[in-house]
């Protein structure tokens, strides 16, 4: 058992109210969940992006210009990165995950259908510093799609961004994609999807972390809750005790009372303006920006001058 992550869970299990840092939902399962989710129609923001990327893909392409490594930060399936591979032709693929088991598998599909750009896959825990692979690459561009930096709050997206920044060092840029407020039920619904695959994503992060310390969470005992937190400008997920429930593990105990809950997520909304100032006051110089046309999503190129 890793010693730090029974750390990160004991104290985040013991708070009053708990939380799990939605790092943990990405087991192989989870990451195969994820990619269900983003099928679904209630959840747009991966389609409305893949939709900006295709649409507006000369003025990206323009925009980013030669691309020495293409530095895919939470590469997932590594879908998104290859979908652009023939238009921004990088030299270096570098495939940065949390889930490193689910990148290889990728990877090694991937490379045989692009012979000619170097595959490299990294583990990588994004909340923590960013460690690159240690190889040359003049003019890096970072790719973090998907609106991620949703999922940091608005003090971690500045210093992420800000580390991003420092890393490329006055060359290249950040092509990211971010989901911008909108009407509070697309929002909802999309967090609360027909087929319960978001409410299954969110219930086996309890899964995953019996695996991981060895809690005893039964998944009868928790229910899927996810709501817009319209003050905060971020969809909450949490998981809600049904009943009184007692979880041990490694000497450890929490107690929670029916109708307690574990917080597991924050994903935030952007306006446009409010995440292009984020990106300038992390030391980016020049914001271009995509929407689609009901402005539900965004994606840009931040760079310097
Ligand atoms: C990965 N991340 C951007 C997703 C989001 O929308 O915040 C994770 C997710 N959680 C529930 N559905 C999707």
């Amino acid at each position: 058992m890793n010693p730090l992550i029974l750390q990160e869970l004991t104290i985040g299990l013991q708070a009053k109210p708990a939380h799990i840092a939605p790092k943990f939902f990405y087991d192989e399962l989870g990451s195969k969940l994820f990619e269900a989710i983003t099928l679904l129609d209630e959840y747009y923001p991966t389609r409305t992006e893949a939709h900006i990327m295709s649409r507006y893909i000369h003025e990206i392409s323009a925009a980013v210009g030669d691309c020495d490594a293409l530095v895919d930060l939470g590469a997932g399936n590594c879908a998104k990165a290859s979908a652009l591979f023939e238009s921004l032709q990088p030299k270096q693929y570098w495939a940065l995950d949390i889930s490193k088991t689910f990148l290889d598998t990728a990877i090694a599909n991937l490379q045989k259908q692009f012979p000619n750009i170097a595959m490299i896959a990294q583990a990588c825990d994004l909340s923590q510093a960013i460690q690159l692979p240690d190889i040359a690459a003049q003019k890096k561009i970072f790719f973090y799609p998907g609106s991620s930096i949703g999922n940091f709050d608005p003090k971690e997206a500045h210093l992420f961004l800000q580390g991003i920044a420092q890393l490329l060092n006055g060359s290249g840029g950040l092509l990211i994609g971010v989901d911008l407020v909108k009407n509070r039920e697309v929002l909802h619904r999309a967090y609360n999807d027909s087929l319960g695959i978001t409410a299954a994503f969110n219930c086996n992060v309890l899964l995953h972390i019996n695996r991981l310390i060895g809690t005893n969470f039964c998944l009868e005992d928790w229910e899927h809750d996810s709501f817009f937190n319209e003050q905060a400008s971020r969809i909450e997920m949490h998981l809600r005790a049904k009943r009184d429930v007692t979880v041990s593990w490694d000497g450890h105990l929490a107690e929670f009372c029916k109708g307690e809950t574990i917080h597991t997520e924050n994903s935030y909304k952007y306006t446009q303006a409010g995440f292009q100032d984020l990106l300038k006051k992390a030391g980016f110089q020049k914001v271009v920006s995509w929407t689609d046309q009901n402005q539900n999503f965004m994606v840009c190129f931040a760079s310097f001058a």
